[in-house]
């Protein structure tokens, strides 16, 4: 077990904080490969329930050592409030290793990030705001600001008056909004870096000189497959790869050290944010309210409420295929106990044509009919199951359904918020 990727199988929000958690103890390093403060889990560690956004959850174990790797965009303010916060909860974070090339998010990502939305209107996307879509364009751009440039008073001095000649035109004509000056980003970046800089490392060496030590590394994923830039419903989608390939440019470590890919799933499914869901039920619908409010779907970064759907066995699929999945993780089975009977998505209808694989035409997917299977429910609590033979018998034929579908077997299964409450079917 040399590298684990876990990644979302949906839109996000599967619960990969708490199967991380779970399963980290078999980790020596817990890496975050993608994304940035747009990300958001609560971890229940020693009695107290803290949410992280961008610092990996393996921070809170002694024998963790966490990384933010290449791939990640780093508000460094939201950085240091989090060393902050775990310093003062009592957790040290002197372990943690920060990549140099990681990009930096810059006051003017985050105002450019809301003027856009709002510039879009209702053709939004949704995002959560915190500069990320633009901290990655500017990467592309090959005009980001990379950590290991505050590094240097100069290097950083050139690059932002770069960027400013660009962004401030922008901001001002394009938005109406501020104009930066060179002076007001570089002593608020400076001040941030002499603090950031004691954890600064080459992490993609770094991470390969464990793995040739024998030590084990789990990759964890932000955001879902179906958030993916590339493989995503574009362009309601986040900027980075979240999917597995994203571990390997996103770290610096080769993908033969990969061996283990745990997708996980929520029992029915959610969104944030504009775009398709086929499998979506209208807010006004009871099915729609139950979910919400016993699934608790609120986001831990904005605080949005979710929207919620059926589980989509279509899309589940399509990411066992993009992600090579070795294994499913099913979260929040017991928020199903209450239904009668429960609906599972196998195949989509649009203009007379059935798709049983995610269309790659965006407006085919915009259109899609959801084919449902109708499944009993087993209406009993199953909270207190600790093994897969535990659970009710209409509940166990709803993970087999699961399984077939996705063609990859489902090791853990979730039935509770706590620790305790998963089911270790064929993890190891
Ligand atoms: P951004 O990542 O802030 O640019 O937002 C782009 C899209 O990804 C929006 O629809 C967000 O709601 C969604 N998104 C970003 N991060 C998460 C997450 O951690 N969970 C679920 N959705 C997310």
């Amino acid at each position: 077990m040399p590298a684990t990727v876990l990644v979302g199988a949906q839109w996000g929000d599967e619960g990969k904080g708490k199967i991380t958690d779970l399963i980290s103890s078999n980790f020596e390093y817990v890496v975050r490969y993608q994304g940035g403060n747009n990300a958001g889990h609560t971890v229940i560690a020693d009695g107290k329930k803290l949410a992280l956004h961008l610092i990996p959850s393996g921070i809170m174990y002694d024998h963790i050592t966490p990384v933010i790797a290449n791939g990640t965009v780093i508000d460094p303010k939201v950085l240091l409030e989090e060393i902050d916060m775990l310093e003062r909860e009592g957790f040290s974070t002197k372990r943690l290793k920060i990549s140099g090339n990681a990009h930096v998010i810059m006051p003017y990502h985050r105002d450019l990030d809301g003027a856009s939305e709002h510039r879009l209107g209702k053709n939004e996307i949704g995002t959560t705001r915190r500069g990320i879509g633009p901290c990655y364009q500017d990467k592309s751009a090959r005009i980001g600001i990379r950590i290991q440039d505050m590094l240097d008073e100069n290097i950083f001095r050139q690059k932002i008056e770069v960027a400013l000649a660009e962004k401030n035109p922008i901001l001002s004509k394009i938005y109406g909004l501020k104009e930066y000056t060179v002076d007001e980003i570089c002593d608020e970046y400076f001040a941030y870096c002499e603090r950031i800089r004691p954890y600064i490392e080459e992490t993609g060496q770094f991470l390969n000189e464990a793995l040739n030590e024998g030590k084990n590394i789990l990759f964890e994923g932000a955001q879902g497959t179906l958030l993916d830039i590339d493989h995503g419903t574009y362009p309601f989608v986040t900027s980075s790869n979240c999917s597995a390939g994203g571990a390997v440019t996103g770290s610096g470590v080769g993908m033969k050290h990969i061996d283990r890919v745990l997708g996980i799933a929520k029992a029915y499914i959610t969104r944030v944010g504009s775009g398709p869901f086929p499998t979506e039920i209208p807010l006004e619908e009871e099915a729609s309210q139950k979910l919400l409010n016993i699934g608790k779907e609120f986001g831990v970064t904005t605080g949005r409420q979710r929207r919620c759907g059926w589980y989509d066995a279509v899309i589940v699929k399509y990411a066992a295929e993009v992600n090579s999945l070795t294994d499913l993780a099913i979260t929040k089975l017991d928020v199903l106990s209450e239904f009668d009977t429960i609906k599972v998505c196998t195949a989509y209808k649009c203009e007379g044509k059935t798709y049983t694989t995610v269309p790659e035409h965006q407006s085919v997917f915009h259109h899609a009919e959801p084919v449902y299977e109708e499944l009993p429910g087993w209406k009993c609590d199953i909270t207190g199951c600790r093994t897969f033979y535990d659970l009710p018998r209409e509940a166990k034929d709803y993970i087999d359904f699961i399984e077939d579908h996705a063609g990859v077997r489902v090791s853990l299964i979730a039935v509770g918020p706590s620790r305790e409450q998963t089911i270790l079917r064929r993890w190891k």
